[in-house]
């Protein structure tokens, strides 16, 4: 067991060996790249050792901004080495890509605004100011496509198209979605001749993180195919959109979304800067879109097919995050709660697992399908505290902390006996570890 100054000095040198010039890499040996939402966990970590390492986190991330206002979920490192990343991806097919870097052509929950102030909490308000004016530009142009690319309906729900762009990569909501659409014949054969051992021998993650704590071979070769047909559609959302038989609104991606309309209203003020009156409205939009995901009969938040609107009842961590939204009234907010103090539910020894212990998909060593994860942790502390659970909020600060004190900086964990899984020295959990240990009450 570990001091908390220890797991302090020990996070922060996760944090340093971790470093990749102007960002810092999720895990070296098997995500180099930056990616989106990973750097704006690590910067809220970061504003508390080093300021300018935890701006130079965010201001990179402006370097990958598409011309339309996309931020991408992934920046490609340069070098030989990653030519082959770069190449699957191929960004430049579309006309808005940037010149100098190469990126995915998709992008992941809007955590941004939600960094940038909890780094300007850290400065004086003169700096702030200027921190603010600088990343305005980009976060307005941010906002504006979420909604003008991806909420072509005005709905006030913005859709995704593609597993990783909420982060929650293999989340039995969009996996359930996945095989009921998209499997392409080939993948059909391979599943049905039994022929996933030899995805298995190919694949790359399975050499650093045991298989089993990872996606199942199927499921990487769906992935796959679907961001080849992205790519086949020069990443145009309207083109896809056409074509596309998995487009959802995430409950995930749509709570994070609303709270950051929130913080950007809050930045807008500070520099006395006016938001676009349509902007305005499509985030009063969202507010109200939420209630729309709610299904009284299980009680619960879902997501919701773009198409067919149907909610996707397949029970996962997103049902809380309506917490972190900041837009559900104390009455459902308390609902949520219980399904957090049940043990069979979000509530085991070291919660909160990514899947509800007593849904069927439940697996607690198996990626995004189970166990524990810093960063849903993080958010859903933060929903707490907003709805007055501070007890509960405390309660989950401790437990994540010991998750850390036990097993170290892992990407995630068993819900059931705490072990960790997955890569070990991952950013996010040694950034988001620094966050709760200072920020405890
Ligand atoms: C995995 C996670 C995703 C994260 C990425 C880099 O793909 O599912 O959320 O951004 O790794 O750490």
């Amino acid at each position: 067991m570990y001091e908390n100054k220890d797991l302090l000095r020990d996070a922060s040198a996760v944090l340093k060996q971790n470093v990749a010039g102007r960002y810092t890499m999720p895990s070296p040996p098997l995500y180099p790249h930056q990616w989106l939402w990973d750097s704006c966990f690590i910067a809220i970590g970061l504003r508390h050792i080093s300021l300018p390492r935890a701006k130079s986190e965010l201001t990179s991330l402006l370097r990958g901004q598409w011309q339309n206002g996309m931020l991408p979920n992934l920046i490609f490192k340069s070098g030989a080495k990653y030519r082959a990343d770069r190449r699957a991806w191929h960004s430049r097919i579309n006309p808005y890509s940037p010149d100098r870097v190469a990126t995915s052509g998709i992008t992941q929950p809007p955590m941004l605004a939600e960094a940038v102030v909890r780094v300007g909490e850290t400065m004086t308000t003169i700096e702030r100011r200027e921190w603010y004016r600088h990343m305005w530009p980009a976060l307005l142009a941010y906002h504006e496509w979420l909604y003008l690319d991806r909420d072509p309906h005005s709905e006030g729900l913005v859709l995704q198209i593609h597993p990783w762009e909420v982060g929650l990569d293999s989340t039995p909501p969009w996996t359930a979605e996945l095989r009921e659409h998209q499997l392409p014949l080939w993948i059909r054969a391979i599943e049905s001749a039994h022929a996933s051992w030899l995805i298995n021998l190919l694949r790359r993650d399975t050499r650093t993180v045991p298989s089993k704590e990872r996606f199942d071979a199927i499921e990487v070769l769906a992935l796959f195919s679907i961001q080849r047909r992205l790519k086949r559609k020069a990443y145009i959302t309207s083109k896809i959109l056409n074509h596309s038989l998995f487009t959802i609104e995430d409950l995930t991606f749509n709570c994070i979304l609303i709270r950051a309309n929130e913080h950007l209203e809050a930045i807008a003020k500070t520099i006395r800067r006016a938001v676009p009156a349509e902007l305005t409205e499509a985030m009063q939009r969202s507010r109200e879109a939420l209630e729309s995901l709610w299904d009284p009969y299980a009680s619960s938040y879902y997501s919701r097919d773009f198409v067919t609107h149907k909610l996707i009842k397949v029970p996962s961590i997103a049902a809380l995050m309506p917490l972190y939204s900041g837009a559900i009234s104390p009455e459902r907010a308390a609902i949520l709660v219980k399904s957090l103090e049940n043990e069979h539910v979000f509530g085991p020894a070291y919660p909160v697992p990514s899947v509800p212990v007593d849904s069927k998909d439940f697996d607690a060593n198996r990626y995004w399908q189970g166990p524990t994860w810093l960063n849903t942790n993080w958010l859903i502390i933060d929903g707490l505290r907003r709805y007055g659970y501070n007890d509960h909020a405390d309660a989950l600060t401790e437990s994540s902390l010991e998750l850390v004190q036990k097993g170290g900086f892992a990407e995630y964990f068993n819900p059931l006996s705490g072990d960790p899984l997955g890569a070990d020295n991952f950013s996010w959990t040694a950034a988001l570890t620094i966050d709760l240990l200072k920020s405890k009450h």
